[in-house]
């Protein structure tokens, strides 16, 4: 594949791209000068690579309200999602998931029922498309709640449609009901605040590669006070070496073996750059790039924009007559880069209603400018005067 410097890249809800510089250099300062395998050893490559990740724990918590202990890194969000469902759940639990869930919540769950382990139900997060209260959410949450709900798992941001959950009002009900609530932030970290403790937050898991501007291959989960997991998997982890049990503290009880270093280097760089950049100017820049876009597909003939009057980072539209994936096809042909088709959402597309096929979604990133959107919508416009 030609990457070239016209390239116009609108798939930062997948991966933001690129990433600012301090991250390619920490990553790259990392993998030539100091990059050894934190806690194994006292060696200073080892003791280096641990400082390093310390560093990036203890920032991760102050970003977002939690403790530095309990701020675990992972191989993803997926990973992070699992560790957290699975970890907490057991034999004759209830869960509860919004409609708007990626399938590193809904696969968990479902393979959970699916062997007969838990029960879940799926609640309604989009009750008008185009306008819903938290009470609205609420309300169809409690009507779900069962005496053995043990854990609501929800995304703030969805990954498909500019929608995101009221993780206060949830936060606060869930803490008066005694359930434990995981937060997916894969999609809104970086770009909407996130207080562990303002939101009562038991479980937050995130990417190191999205709004935080780090690269592939690090997750985080950041628990709270007095949660223990059941660890889902089990090795080294340069302590208590002799034990066969993993650690009960955290966070080696759930890091067994090596932790990617330089994505952890990077996630610390990219931390710094969202927090100077300011999360409400990274917010306000790419809302007003999804506008734009909105606007623009608003005006093409056959196009459909899905909840057009709300606002994010990113925009979902289909034609009435091209396929989605042709769509995309050929906009990448012409270097602009869009995601089409389920996005890993079938929940969320089947609450959109969006017909078979999926639709289209343009992601927006803070390194996106006006230019490209206007290119974006001219090669959308010639593509559905053309196919
Ligand atoms: N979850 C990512 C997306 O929506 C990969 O594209």
């Amino acid at each position: 594949m030609k990457i070239n410097k016209n390239t116009v890249y609108l798939d930062n809800a997948a991966t933001t791209f690129p990433k600012p510089r301090a991250v390619s250099e920490a990553v790259n300062d990392c993998i030539t000068r100091w990059c050894g395998n934190a806690g194994r050893g006292a060696h200073p490559l080892a003791m280096a690579s641990a400082e390093e990740i310390y560093l990036c724990r203890e920032r991760l918590a102050q970003f977002f309200g939690g403790r530095t202990e309990n701020t675990v890194f992972t191989l993803n969000t997926t990973y992070a999602l699992n560790s957290v469902i699975k970890g907490i759940l057991k034999q004759g639990d209830h869960a509860l998931c919004s409609n708007l869930e990626h399938n590193s919540v809904y696969r968990p769950l479902y393979k959970l029922k699916k062997d007969g382990i838990i029960e879940f139900d799926v609640f309604n997060a989009l009750p008008n498309l185009e306008f819903a209260t938290p009470d609205m959410i609420l309300s169809s949450i409690e009507r779900l709640v069962k005496p053995n709900t043990r854990l609501l798992v929800c995304t703030h941001a969805s990954n498909i449609c500019p929608v995101t959950l009221p993780i206060k009002e949830i936060g606060s009900y869930c803490k008066s009901r005694g359930i434990f609530f995981a937060v997916d932030g894969a999609q809104s970290a970086g770009i909407y605040p996130i207080n562990m403790k303002e939101c009562n937050i038991d479980a937050l898991c995130l990417p190191a590669h999205k709004g935080l501007y780090g690269v592939q291959g690090c997750g985080v989960i950041i628990l709270g006070e007095n949660i223990s997991l059941e660890t889902i998997i089990e090795g080294g982890n340069g302590v208590d070496s002799l034990v066969g049990d993993m650690s009960a503290d955290s966070p080696e009880r759930y890091e067994a073996g090596t932790l990617s270093t330089p994505a952890i280097a990077g996630l610390r760089r990219g931390l710094e750059f969202v927090t100077s950049t300011g999360i409400h100017n990274i917010r306000t820049h790419e809302e007003k790039l999804c506008r734009q876009a909105k606007e623009g597909l608003l005006t093409i003939p056959g196009i459909k924009v899905v909840a057009p009057s709300r606002e994010g980072s990113l925009v979902l539209f289909r034609h009435d007559a091209i396929p989605s994936e042709n769509i995309a096809a050929e906009l990448g042909r012409q270097s602009i880069c869009v995601r089409a088709g389920y996005h890993c959402a079938a929940l969320a597309h089947e609450a959109l209603g969006t017909p078979k096929g999926g639709a289209v979604r343009a992601s927006f990133g803070f390194f996106n400018s006006k230019k490209d959107i206007d290119k974006f919508i001219d090669a959308v416009s010639g593509i559905t005067r053309s196919l």
